[in-house]
């Protein structure tokens, strides 16, 4: 096991009626607060009448910048800097999924800085300082809500980048799963994909001494697979919406990396589909995943997709071993095709092979190293977009 620092400090209110603590934990960090959301499902489930009102009963200072988009873009990071700046702004709040929050995480670096927020994304300035953010998640996916990390899009150059700052990491979130009963079929889906590519992620890698991780990670796996149908068929069901609430934050905290030597491989895929395309991330991770499987699959990883098969799926552990990695990817495409109800395929959803090859250099670039559970090269990455037609 190799050392690493364990740290993870996002205070989380899990649960119903836990919104009374918010006007406390924002008066903490000062009196002008930046409520940011995204399109108005918000306003449309009541949650934003219920946030203003907790605002007001703490006496602060309210501002707003709605209209974040799905995969968000740098405009809106720069809007919301402007009135930071502008207003004097304390602290953030986002409402919202990960759009909303990771954009808001961005907001709150830009800032303390004069420019462009893009060049925050090009790794033009360091990012030492950034505004307290606190969230109010609605939907389960990505994570933002307990990570560090965040995504931005630039529409103008086709670039989709995703980096980590220890300062944007949420200092407090709230976890209502009755605030996702609105979810509909097809996001909820998506994030299960994103969560389960999340685990997917970490989990195949070539460290053989984290049995302990490796099966929480096992087991999140499982909640997912177990609890998304259930959300699907009754949208207000408590109990499912709960696990995968917590599962998407455990997911991706940083818990599950325990110093695994490991690098990403999907995630930069799906960053470059999003990029050119503006696709939903989690419909992208689950066109690629079970590909990026097959693909992966040879003598030296067998191991792994043989303990994912029998651990995750339960499939028969006495069969060849071939037999049963192939068994679990088919099983996993089943999940996202037939159970989650996803489309399976690029072509399905209108991407043809156009711009694979600088999709593919690009995400080379990004990510999928030395480090990763196959390092990938660009004629690899390549492959794997047309194995997704
Ligand atoms: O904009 P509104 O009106 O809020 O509607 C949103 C949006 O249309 C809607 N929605 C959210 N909560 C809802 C709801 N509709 C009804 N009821 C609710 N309670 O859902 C749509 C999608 O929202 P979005 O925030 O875009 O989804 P998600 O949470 O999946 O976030 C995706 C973004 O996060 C990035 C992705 O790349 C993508 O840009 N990621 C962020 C990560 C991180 N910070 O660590 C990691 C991930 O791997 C991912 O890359
Ligand atoms: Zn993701």
């Amino acid at each position: 096991m190799n050392n690493f620092v364990y740290d993870i400090p996002t205070k989380v209110y899990f649960g119903e009626n836990q919104l009374g603590n918010l006007g406390p934990e924002l008066s903490k960090y000062g009196k002008k607060v930046l409520l940011t959301y995204g399109g108005g499902s918000i306003k449309k489930i009541g949650l934003y009448d219920k946030v203003v009102e907790e605002i007001k009963k703490a006496g602060l200072e309210l501002f707003e910048l709605s209209g974040i988009d799905p995969n968000p873009r740098v405009s809106s990071v720069n809007a919301g800097a402007d009135i930071c700046k502008r207003e004097g702004i304390d602290v953030l709040l986002a409402v919202g999924g990960g759009s909303v929050i990771d954009c808001t995480k961005y907001i709150g670096a830009a800032a303390y800085y004069d420019g462009d927020a893009w060049d925050i994304l090009l790794k033009k300035t360091p990012v030492e300082q950034c505004l307290p953010i606190v969230t109010v998640l609605t939907l389960s996916a990505t994570g933002s809500e307990m990570d560090s990390g965040g995504v931005i899009s630039n529409p103008e150059t086709n670039d989709k980048i995703g980096l980590l700052f220890p300062v944007m990491q949420p200092k407090v979130s709230f976890l209502d799963p009755t605030v996702t009963y609105s979810v509909n079929r097809y996001q909820t889906a998506c994030g299960a994909a994103d969560i389960m590519s999340h685990i997917i992620e970490v989990y195949f890698n070539m460290n053989q001494d984290l049995y302990m991780l490796d099966t929480v990670m096992e087991g999140l796996m499982k909640t997912v697979i177990k609890y998304t149908p259930v959300a699907l068929a009754e949208p207000d069901n408590y109990e499912a919406r709960a696990n995968l609430m917590w599962a998407s934050s455990w997911a991706i905290n940083g818990f599950v990396n325990g110093g695994k030597r490991h690098a990403w491989s999907c995630h930069p895929m799906e960053h470059e589909l999003s990029a050119f395309y503006d696709i939903t991330h989690g419909l992208g991770l689950a066109i690629l995943t079970p590909r990026w499987m097959g693909y992966t699959l040879d003598e030296k990883t067998i191991g792994k997709f043989v303990q994912y098969g029998v651990n995750v799926f339960g499939i028969d552990p006495t069969l060849p071993q071939m037999e049963i990695a192939q068994q679990g990817i088919e099983r996993l495409k089943a999940f996202f095709f037939e159970t989650l109800g996803l489309q399976s395929t690029l072509t399905e959803i209108d991407i043809d092979d156009t711009h694979f090859g600088l999709m593919a250099e690009k995400a080379a670039e990004l990510g999928a190293t030395k480090y990763a559970f196959r390092p990938l090269a660009a004629e690899d990455i390549e492959k794997i977009y047309r194995m997704c037609l």
